[in-house]
């Protein structure tokens, strides 16, 4: 095995805030990153914004900023999302670096001195949407399938990548290495394309149409195709051509992405790379998408969960957990917080937290705190031990073919297997004995903690946060830093302190986490709603009067509105109910304050309070939203403030 790796993300567009969907890519870059250095490796790790082309100067206007400023402001953001989810890449790259667009027209004169682009008239079906021109047989009923509009005609002259010179060689490559292109599904989806003559890849853009792109350096008429900007940097990150990273780590490279790029990543970067007269990348790594309620999460459909809200209800550590164990890698996953809720309780609270705390409370009983010197090892602690021996390559076969969920799988079978070696082994029936059978407990301690001290690391690429906490009780020093060669049984030392600590996962409430989160309001935004699940409950979604009556609505009138500072959606409002309560409504991008002020309106008034935006909100407004906009609910004639809706 190599000793460097390299793993990249998508640089993702700035026309859309981080959601799930990012958060899911990056945090899989980020596991991966981190399982090689546990395993020795000299690592580089790279994520980004993409932020050129048509689709960003649209979203700009669209919000009244020049490309620039708005582009600083969404990238930002996504920036600023990864620390909340323990993410650390070593750069954070961004098209409009002056180091990449100077490598970005490095390459482009390199492939045109070595006449690999041509410049034609073309005349073709244009999706100003995808910003490229469409062939008939990618239309869908004459439709571009990703934004169902007809392209339009357009003729006027390009540049040409000449793609087509390296398909044979593609293929070829794409064939005598069966991991270049994993799940193989992906693979024989790209070979499937690659079945047909390739046509080769319009590249720029005139400035007539685009100027927020980089100019091509052989035509100052002219800016570069967003892809052939974005692909780029994967090298210009490294510092290509002269910075020794990228001569130690461009070998290593491998890309996570999601199905909707696939061709981009499996088609024109290899070609652009052979072009370059560059290896290929080393692995491309396709996933599914997050679904919600079958459909795909993501700005366009308004259905998105923030990253930051996940982290805020359930904790950094576990949302990484959930988003690695509830997807299969390649295959689609619903999105369902409840989902999120029961792993949380079943796998962390319940299996790997009560374990941690059972044990560290058995040592401080029975042994004054501190790790016993082991002894004979009985059945049980035998069992444990080979579980623990086996899971370890196991466990590295599933990471290093990025199947995290089976890896967390195989370590969850073992971590119930010390669980049920507690009952069976009955420490406290051990203690109560006393002298006589002192060696048994203190091999059955001694095999739990050491069972832990090693899934703490086996976690730790998922977990980073939980796998110190874990080590620091176990009484390692902070200065712990494990590699793989410490998954070995028996290095935990007898004598060394332990500290209990407060649950690694405290269990959680259904009802509260709907509640906080920004869950709800985006499955409902989805199109869809949810039940909450309630005891006894037979139909989904269907609830008795008695939960309808729990609901408390009331009559309000707004007295008062003003938008929310750095919060284009929200409006603050005083609302006589009759007594005045604030309330903030993500309503400012359908009503001005003073549509609003002076309207009748119906509030559920015994809501948990929240706050958004920093900003106290003690209730909701009902309203209705179909494509013309949003409606409050509102009464037919004037009806005293405080009046109950039933
Ligand atoms: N800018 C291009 C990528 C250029 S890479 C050289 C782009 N950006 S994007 O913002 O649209 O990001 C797409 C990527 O975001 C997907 O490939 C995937 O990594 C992630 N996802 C966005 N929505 C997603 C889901 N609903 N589910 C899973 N991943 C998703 O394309």
């Amino acid at each position: 095995m190599s000793n460097r790796f390299y793993i990249t993300t998508p640089i993702y567009y700035v026309n859309a805030e981080p959601h799930l969907g990012h958060a899911y890519s990056t945090v899989v870059a980020d596991v991966q990153n981190r399982y090689h250095k546990l395993q020795g490796e000299e690592t580089f790790f790279l994520t980004g914004t993409d932020e050129h082309g048509d689709k960003i100067v649209q979203a700009a206007l669209a919000q009244g900023l020049d490309p620039k400023s708005y582009a600083d402001r969404i990238s930002g953001m996504f920036r600023e999302s990864w620390p909340l989810l323990e993410v650390e890449p070593d750069r954070f790259i961004r098209t409009t670096d002056p180091d990449h667009i100077k490598t970005v027209q490095m390459v482009l004169q390199k492939v045109y001195e070595k006449g690999d682009i041509e410049f034609r008239e073309y005349e073709g079906l244009y999706c100003f949407g995808c910003e490229r021109f469409y062939i008939e047989r990618e239309l869908v009923d004459g439709k571009c399938p990703d934004h169902n509009i007809e392209p339009v005609r357009l003729k006027e002259k390009n540049y040409f990548f000449l793609m087509s010179r390296y398909q044979d060689w593609l293929i070829d490559h794409i064939k005598t290495h069966p991991e270049f292109i994993t799940p193989e599904r992906y693979r024989n989806e790209v070979l499937s394309f690659l079945k047909e003559p390739l046509e080769d890849l319009c590249i720029s853009r005139p400035t007539s149409r685009l100027t927020w792109g980089v100019p091509l350096p052989f035509d100052d008429g002219f800016v570069t195709y967003v892809w052939f900007d974005a692909l780029v940097n994967y090298l210009s990150g490294l510092g290509y051509p002269d910075d020794d990273k990228f001569r130690r780590f461009w070998p290593v490279a491998e890309h996570v992405i999601a199905k909707d790029i696939l061709k981009p990543h499996g088609i024109y970067w290899p070609t652009i790379l052979r072009a370059l007269d560059l290896p290929p990348y080393r692995r491309l790594h396709v996933h599914g998408y997050w679904q919600m309620k079958a459909r795909k999460m993501s700005k366009s459909l308004g259905n998105v969960i923030r990253p930051g809200d996940l982290v805020e209800a359930f904790g950094a550590d576990a949302t990484r957990y959930c988003l690695m164990r509830e997807m299969v890698f390649g295959l689609d996953a619903g999105f369902s917080e409840d989902a999120f809720v029961t792993r949380i309780n079943a796998d962390l609270a319940n299996d790997l937290g009560n374990l941690f705390s059972r044990t560290l409370a058995m040592v401080k009983k029975y042994v004054n705190g501190r790790v016993p010197e082991p002894a004979d090892p009985g059945l049980e602690e035998k069992r444990l031990m080979e579980g623990v021996d086996s899971l370890v390559p196991l466990w590295e076969g599933h990471m290093s073919a990025f199947e995290t969920h089976r890896a967390l799988q195989e370590i969850w079978k073992v971590i119930n297997i010390a669980n049920k070696m507690i009952d069976t082994t009955a420490p406290w029936e051990l203690a109560k004995a006393g002298e006589e059978r002192a060696g048994e407990l203190n091999s059955v301690l001694y095999c739990l903690l050491e069972a832990q001290r090693i899934f703490s690391i086996l976690i730790s690429p998922v977990m980073p946060d939980t796998a110190r906490r874990m080590q620091e009780a176990l009484g390692l020093d902070a200065r712990y830093s494990p590699g793989i060669g410490d998954t070995r049984w028996g290095m935990l030392r007898p004598g060394t302190k332990t500290e209990r600590i407060a649950s690694l996962f405290p269990r959680i409430d259904l009802k509260r986490a709907r509640i906080t989160g920004a869950v709800a309001k985006a499955e409902k935004e989805g199109g869809q709603r949810k039940g909450d699940k309630v005891e006894g409950q037979q139909e989904e979604g269907i609830i008795s009067f008695e939960e309808f009556q729990k609901v408390d609505l009331r009559v309000g009138q707004v007295i008062a509105a003003e938008p929310v500072p750095r919060a284009d959606r929200l409006l603050k409002l005083t609302v006589a109910c009759p007594e005045e309560r604030q309330i903030v409504a993500g309503i400012a991008e359908y009503l001005t304050p003073e549509q609003v002020v002076g309207k009748q309106v119906v509030v559920v008034v015994n809501l948990k309070p929240v706050k958004l935006r920093g900003v106290k909100s003690e209730g909701m407004l009902l309203a209705a939203k179909d494509a013309r906009g949003l409606h409050l609910i509102t009464t037919e004639t004037a009806v005293e403030p405080g009046s109950k809706v039933s």
